[in-house]
């Protein structure tokens, strides 16, 4: 969740160590730091509560030699686990020789705290570390420190043993004061990446805070641990043997370092779409069909003869399987379960036999659905798949088979073109695998339009701003039904509402209403419905009466010639589009609304509150 930037070099680190953190934001963004070295002369950390940005302000105000021109660093944005958001809980934490920065969890560090009194109990003249932080992070820097301190270990002996002393989950950068030429890196749950470069090596917990400075990148496997130097690098395997590992090329893209005129990410990736979905479509469909090369060929091979798919996911990627669900069973006949990841991880589960399993994740990274996809590999499913965007992610590394969104990188915290991107791929995996002439006659037809549908959605943005927003700037609570498809479109709409706003959104399959959500209307919850017509509009209308009957108010947002009327409504009308990829374009004014409503209320469109892009702790 959080991110980390290490560069060792012969020339000052300073610039790279806070762009590569700038770049990383999105992973978290309530503190951040930095450790510089000069080797042999000095070292010095710098932190403060807020975003990189804040911290490249205040280190120009330190005026220091040694963060100016240290060529040796390690940075670190943190999203807060352990301890609130304060400049002690901020990384790097130093504890004697050890300086490190940390992402995800260590659970024992209650236990391992309780072994380092001990241990300094039991030697004669040991002066107990005084911790001055609320941090996980911080016991780890303090264990690591009486690994080499104490018990005289060499830092690859101290990395390589961390595994059986911790539990939880770490992606680790670590400088060790006597050898400050180097830095190491060790990866134990946790994704971490080292960038080769002339006269400078770089690690990273994402190739984006590197990419500017380097094309050339090593991926650690899980246990891996490697140590930098300026000009050379040693990765290690678990048991601590001296490997090499393939230098894979991911090349410079500068559309990923700003939001190219847009005023955020989140208003460019709503633009972006149309553009992205074309992309991913004609991947893999010519107007006759499959192409040769595309992955659905393989993956239809995977999926062949399956009579169960079981779909894991969190957050957004949850609401893109249980649109899914719709279209499998719908266009397959195909029976498609749909599990939340931190569920199916630690519940016993009964497989029917040939049942394939279908991980779904912008980021391939996020660890409930990441341990899901490790159980899935080790339980006996007919194949493990991924629909992921990250061709580099862990997800993609470990499943059977996969299918790349084709997005670009997404920068906003909420989930947008990952969404109607994950939403296309379900579609043509349904494609790849329908026997039916009919069926994929009508799906080839409806995806070939999509692009353009989805660009006639964007034109009702500034309608959406002007009429449906300012229903919505004192509302402390609202309403998202729907049918169909759209009830888990209803779902995504109240969770990106509620993750930008900060209004409590609440969404029901509309025909659940009576059943309890009823209770809460009156003439000030706004109430979303999308109408895109067929064969359950009328079962819509009759759940827009009784809600009216109450005194409700709507924002409607209703197909040409649909009419779900009521006394008290907003109502926008969408273009003429297909109503096989309803759920697609139906999804776009939802988004549109948040990023509306979240400028109107004048907050962070791309950063909420509390979150972070990745979320890579369980
Ligand atoms: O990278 P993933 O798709 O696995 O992420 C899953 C969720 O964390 C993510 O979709 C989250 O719900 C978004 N912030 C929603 O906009």
């Amino acid at each position: 969740m959080c991110g980390i930037v290490g560069v060792v070099s012969s020339t000052p680190c300073k610039t790279r160590l806070i762009d590569g953190l700038e770049r990383l934001e999105y992973r978290g963004y309530d503190s951040a730091g930095v450790a510089i070295l000069q080797p042999g002369v000095s070292g010095e950390i710098a932190k403060s509560v807020g975003a990189p940005r804040v911290l490249r302000e205040q280190m120009v105000t330190l005026e220091s030699e040694t963060l100016e021109n240290g060529t040796v660093g390690i940075g670190h944005t943190r999203w807060a686990t352990h301890g609130g958001v304060t400049d002690k809980n901020a990384h790097p934490h130093q504890v004697g020789r050890i300086t490190l920065v940390h992402n995800g969890v260590i659970e024992n560090y209650v236990e391992l705290k309780a072994l380092l009194a001990e241990k300094h109990s039991e030697s004669a003249g040991s002066i107990p570390h005084v911790f001055s932080s609320q941090t996980d992070s911080e016991v780890l820097s303090a264990f690591l420190n009486y690994l080499v301190s104490e018990e005289g270990f060499d830092m690859d002996t101290a990395l390589q043993s961390l595994p059986s002393h911790i539990h939880g989950t770490y992606g680790l950068v670590v400088i060790d004061s006597e050898k400050p030429e180097e830095i190491w890196v060790a990866r134990s749950g946790s994704p971490m990446i080292i960038g080769l470069g002339d006269e400078s090596n770089y690690v990273a917990s994402d190739a984006l805070a590197l990419n500017p400075y380097t094309e050339n990148f090593i991926y650690l496997d899980e246990g891996e641990f490697a140590m930098l130097a300026p000009k050379s690098f040693q990765v290690f395997d678990a048991e601590g043997n001296a490997i090499s590992k393939r230098v894979e090329k991911l090349p410079y893209v500068s559309e990923n370092d700003g939001h190219n005129g847009y005023s955020s990410f989140m208003a460019k990736e709503i633009a972006e779409q149309p553009a992205v979905i074309g992309r991913l479509i004609r991947a893999h469909l010519s107007p006759s069909g499959l192409k040769d090369g595309s992955e659905l060929v393989a993956l239809r091979q995977k999926m062949l003869g399956a009579e169960n798919i079981h779909i894991i996911a969190c957050g957004t990627s949850f609401n893109a399987g249980l649109v899914a669900k719709y279209y499998f069973e719908k266009y397959l006949n195909i029976p498609t379960s749909v599990e939340i990841a931190s569920e199916f991880r630690y519940r016993d589960v009964a497989i029917p036999p040939k049942t394939v399993f279908i991980c779904v994740s912008q980021s391939g990274e996020t660890a409930d659905t990441l341990a899901a996809l490790r159980k899935a590999n080790e339980a006996g499913y007919q194949a493990t798949i991924s629909l992921c965007n990250v061709a580099t992610s862990s997800m993609v590394r470990e499943s059977q088979g996969s299918l790349m969104l084709q997005a670009g990188v997404e920068v906003g915290v909420a989930s947008t073109k990952a969404f109607t991107t994950q939403l296309t791929a379900f579609l043509l995996l349904a494609f790849a695998l329908s026997e039916c002439e009919a069926t994929k006659k009508l799906l080839l037809e409806s995806l070939f339009r999509l692009p353009a549908d989805c660009e006639s959605v964007l034109n009702i943005s500034d309608e959406i701003k002007d009429r449906a927003a300012p229903l919505f700037q004192e509302s402390q609570s609202c309403l998202f039904l729907g049918r169909g498809e759209q009830a888990p479109i209803a779902l995504e709409g109240a969770l990106k509402l509620k993750e930008l706003s900060y209004i409590h959104a609440e969404a029901y399959a509309a025909g659940e209403l009576k059943h309890g959500p009823l209770a809460l209307i009156d003439d000030v919850i706004p109430v979303v419905i999308n109408a895109p017509g067929g064969a359950l509009t009328e079962k819509l209308a009759a759940n827009v009466e009784e809600v009216n009957a109450r005194g409700g108010r709507f924002l409607v947002f209703s197909a040409p010639g649909v009419d779900v009327h009521s006394d008290n409504q907003v109502d926008i009308k969408m273009p003429e589009l297909s109503l096989v990829t309803a759920a697609i374009t139906y999804a776009i004014p939802l988004q549109m609304l948040s990023y509306h409503v979240t400028v109107l209320r004048g907050q962070n469109v791309d950063k909420p509150r509390n979150l972070a892009k990745s979320v890579t702790v369980e």
